[in-house]
């Protein structure tokens, strides 16, 4: 089966990109289907997430700029069948290292295309910086899918537009023509409050199917989990997060034939 790849993405700062990254990605991997999680964000906070430390070299910022391929970045996690390309403080400098380089908005896809080719992983996980830039758009451009991460609270949807127009463009500038967008994941969603399900019924009216039924709710234990480099799974498995998270990888491996 060949691999699937989806970027995690919004502009927008602390919607619960980097926290699906990981909690999606080990649900999907729990179910026994490998997954790779790249960690393309200089904050590194997936890398630190997962209980790695932020270092020197271990990033994909050599082998974007100098074209190499990706593989020997590759790094078991803790938790069966989810591995880690890890991030670091240096990736930053791949925005304006790019910019001037040739093929800039492809790059990483090179970079990446041995892992695609070796099927290793039924699913890569993108997790992007909070903007557009080369980075952002390097990953959509290495991707077939786009999931965005929104979240419920007041002008979520502003902003939307930016990000979906960005990938309009990636396709029919011909960059990449097959990247589609997968689905909108609603985070931070809290029951109590009258805003957050108002929040949540705007977005499916405007987007429908594209919209994940499952909700992820607001959790002090998602919060919690990262500071002790643990998934929610390993954290604390039985709360509302975790479940949430296995829900949405259902969806996810049901939508995107995972499995
Ligand atoms: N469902 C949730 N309930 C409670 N806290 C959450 C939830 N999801 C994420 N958080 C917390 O909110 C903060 C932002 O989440 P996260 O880092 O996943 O967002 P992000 O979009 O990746 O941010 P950035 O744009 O900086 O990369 C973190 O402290 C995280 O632990
Ligand atoms: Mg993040």
């Amino acid at each position: 089966m060949p691999t699937t790849f989806f970027t995690i993405a919004n502009q927008k700062g602390g919607v619960g990109k980097t926290t699906s990254a990981i909690n999606l990605g080990a649900a999907i991997a729990s179910k026994n289907i490998s997954c790779l999680l790249v960690d393309l964000d200089p904050q590194a906070n997936a890398t630190s997430g997962l209980g790695f430390e932020k270092e020197e070299g271990q990033s994909l910022y050599q082998a974007i700029l100098e074209e190499e391929k990706a593989d020997s970045k590759v790094r078991e996690t803790s938790t069966k069948n989810l591995f880690l390309i890890p991030s670091e403080v240096d990736m930053a400098a791949v925005e304006t290292e790019l910019a001037n380089s040739k093929n800039y908005l492809v790059r990483l896809r090179e970079t990446l295309r041995a892992i695609k080719k070796s099927k290793r992983f039924k699913a890569v996980i993108i997790d992007c910086p909070p903007s557009l830039g080369m980075l952002s758009m390097n990953a959509m451009a290495a991707s077939d899918f786009l999931l965005i991460a929104l979240q419920c609270e007041y002008l979520a949807m502003e902003g939307l537009g930016q990000i979906l127009s960005v990938l309009r463009q990636l396709q029919e500038a011909g960059v990449n023509p097959d990247l589609e967008l997968g689905g909108i994941m609603m985070t931070m969603y809290d029951v109590r409050t009258n805003l957050s399900r108002q929040v949540a019924s705007d977005v499916r009216q405007h987007f429908g199917k594209d919209v994940f039924s499952t909700m992820i709710p607001r959790s002090i234990r998602l919060g919690e989990a990262p500071s002790f480099g643990q998934t929610i799974f390993e954290y604390d498995p039985l709360s509302a997060g975790a479940i949430a998270y296995q829900e949405l990888s259902t969806e996810v491996i049901k939508r995107f034939k995972l499995k």
